[in-house]
């Protein structure tokens, strides 16, 4: 594939080969010399319109461990503050040779419009409410790293769904790769029809507690209250009561489960700092795999050495 830009955008073979690859590519994170020469003068351009700590830094990581060149855009201070559109920003990266351009957007669908505009690569770094493909995959390569196996697994995806552009991606990588997802979270976070047009077979459940005892993952999503106004939202302290994950909570999971959440947490809310920092966390795995998968995707669509 040329572009990245959508759970969608990937088959079951591409997915596993992505999520071996970069299990190849944790091996460099363990040498001596971490730097791969694969991307060496490859030129891959951050262009971040939204706030970001985990995935610009670990595309960042990515992309110089693979020996690219890498530029890192921010919105702030740049001429979109002075009203330049997406396109035009758009060509003058690709004036300046960019091979691969890694886009966050406040709107859906920017980065596929993106991929309309400019010769290179387009990885989608989120977009929206929409998609964050390689969130699911480093979250699918924890998994896999974790329990053994993607087949098979029942994964609870927990909090604001209607939000997530994390869970979008989730819920489409996660069922191509056999997983069941049983979606869970208040009804107004729950869009009606979300589970059977993101995925067949995808469950909703409005009980946290019911689903626990069944689970192998249980993924909590951010309570995003930016985007959000109060119908949606009456009180933290009844939604933590409801739906967030505490100790007791915690301890009804089957032994062998694992929690995940994509960052940041607001702990306290979806979360409890017990569970956050608990052996069964692997918030801080999840970064640490994110700049594995990273190189990956970038080495498979830039060609690695074979240009
Ligand atoms: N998980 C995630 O996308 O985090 P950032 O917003 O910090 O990149």
């Amino acid at each position: 594939i040329r572009h990245l830009l959508s759970g969608a955008d990937l088959d079951a073979g591409t997915a596993t080969l992505v999520l071996d690859t970069a299990a190849e590519m944790a091996t460099v994170a363990g040498r001596e010399v971490k730097k791969l020469p694969a991307l060496r003068g490859r030129t891959v351009v951050n262009l971040f319109y939204e706030d970001s700590t985990r995935t610009r830094i670990s595309f960042e990581a990515a992309a110089k461990r693979l020996s690219a060149d890498v530029i890192n855009f921010s919105a702030k201070g740049s001429s979109v503050a002075k009203g330049e559109s997406l396109k035009d920003t758009a060509l003058t990266l690709q004036a300046m040779g960019a091979d691969a351009v890694v886009v966050r957007h406040p709107a859906s669908g920017a980065p596929h419009r993106l991929a309309e505009w400019v010769d290179g690569s387009v990885v989608n770094a989120g977009d929206g409410t929409h998609e964050h493909p390689t969130q699911a995959l480093l979250d699918a390569y924890t998994m896999r790293s974790r329990l053994g196996r993607l087949d098979g697994l029942h994964v609870a995806i927990v909090g604001d769904v209607l939000h997530s552009r994390v869970a979008r991606s989730n819920v489409l990588l996660l069922s191509t790769l056999g997983a069941k997802v049983t979606l869970v979270g208040p009804p107004t976070l729950i869009p009606v029809d979300i589970a059977a047009a993101l995925a067949p077979g995808t469950d909703v459940c409005y009980d946290l507690d019911a689903v626990l005892p069944d689970v192998d993952v249980v993924m909590m999503l951010r309570v995003q209250r930016e985007r959000m106004g109060d119908s949606y939202f009456p009180s933290a302290r009844e939604y933590a009561r409801r739906y967030g994950l505490d100790g007791p909570r915690m301890r009804r999971l089957p032994g062998h489960a694992i929690v995940m959440h994509p960052g940041p947490m607001n702990r306290g809310m979806e979360i409890t700092p017990e569970v956050a920092d608990s052996p069964r966390s692997t918030i801080v795995e999840q970064v640490a795999n994110g700049v594995s998968v990273r190189m990956a995707v970038l080495y498979l669509l830039l060609g690695g050495n074979n240009r």
